[in-house]
């Protein structure tokens, strides 16, 4: 499986933490180019030293995926540095939970801006460089919620939704351009990262006084048939698959990745 990735210019956003660290760090060890784009600088740089400490390449860009001149800059950043970008990993997101009529709408705002505006803003900036060398491909990451909805999660489900409905448009749209770019989504199930730390507490302590892995354990144990969480990196498996050649006729589709979550 080595080196699939060979010089090809990969940017993940949301690469300092949890699934799009893991990533990166990934997608590095098989050759790849990598552009780490996140709002936690400290974080992000920590990434870049340690894909270099292993004899990859990789830089990191300070980039809040709401902002449209951030992602301006983003592109235009790899446009001079690389002057082609392969593969766009569309990750930051995200959670909030809460009963609807409870939700702050300022909150909303900011949910529906990190996930799904951040998602059109880098698929309308990396579009026209992929274009430009004819090939391209683009992994939207969505969730389990956006196939499934939850109480509690209206915002995250609706965001998540928009991810996968938007993800398919896009792609009829560039197989009616024949621009031979892949656009395809990806829905994670229950994985142990810090997006958890808003809704059930931090790694160390949650609201019931569990370690996190510990209650998400517990909360999948009857909500997923495999009963367990899925690791970070069979979700980073499933980005390398859409990436790669293995997944050539891929379009439009939704790769789900839940232990079995969404089948019943
Ligand atoms: N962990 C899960 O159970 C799970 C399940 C389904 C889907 N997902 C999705 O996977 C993706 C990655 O989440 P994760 O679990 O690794 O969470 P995480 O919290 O560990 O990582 C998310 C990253 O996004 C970054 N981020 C947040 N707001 C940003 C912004 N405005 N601009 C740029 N970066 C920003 C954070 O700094 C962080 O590094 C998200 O889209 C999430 O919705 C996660």
């Amino acid at each position: 499986m080595a080196n699939r990735f060979e010089g090809r210019v990969v940017c993940i956003t949301g690469a300092a933490k949890g699934i799009g660290r893991q990533a990166a760090l990934s997608f590095a060890a098989e050759g790849a180019i990598i552009v780490a784009t996140d709002i936690e600088a400290d974080a992000g740089k920590a990434l870049v030293a340690e894909i270099e400490g292993s004899g990859g390449q990789a830089n990191f860009i300070s980039h809040d995926v709401t902002s449209e001149d951030a992602w301006r800059n983003v592109i235009g950043n790899i446009r001079s540095q690389h002057g082609k970008l392969d593969i766009l990993i569309n990750n930051a997101g995200i959670g909030m939970t809460g009963l609807v009529h409870e939700m702050d709408y300022d909150l909303w705002r900011k949910m529906m801006a990190v996930n799904v505006d951040g998602v059109f803003l880098g698929v309308k900036y990396a579009l026209p460089l992929m274009r430009e060398a004819g090939i391209g491909n683009i992994i939207n990451v969505s969730s389990v919620a956006g196939i499934r909805s939850t109480a509690n999660f209206s915002c995250y489900c609706a965001t998540k939704a928009a991810v996968k409905s938007f993800t398919k448009s896009v792609a009829l749209e560039c197989a009616e351009a024949k621009d031979g770019i892949r656009v395809n989504s990806i829905h994670p199930g229950i994985i142990s990262t810090a997006i958890w730390d808003t809704l059930i507490g931090t790694e160390e302590s949650t609201s019931s006084n569990m370690p996190r892995d510990a209650t998400l354990a517990g909360m999948t144990g009857e909500a997923v048939p495999f009963g367990r969480t899925g690791t970070i990196q069979e979700i980073v498996n499933g980005m390398l698959f859409l990436a790669s050649d293995e997944s050539s006729y891929m379009h439009g589709a939704e790769l789900v990745l839940d232990g079995g979550l969404t089948a019943g």
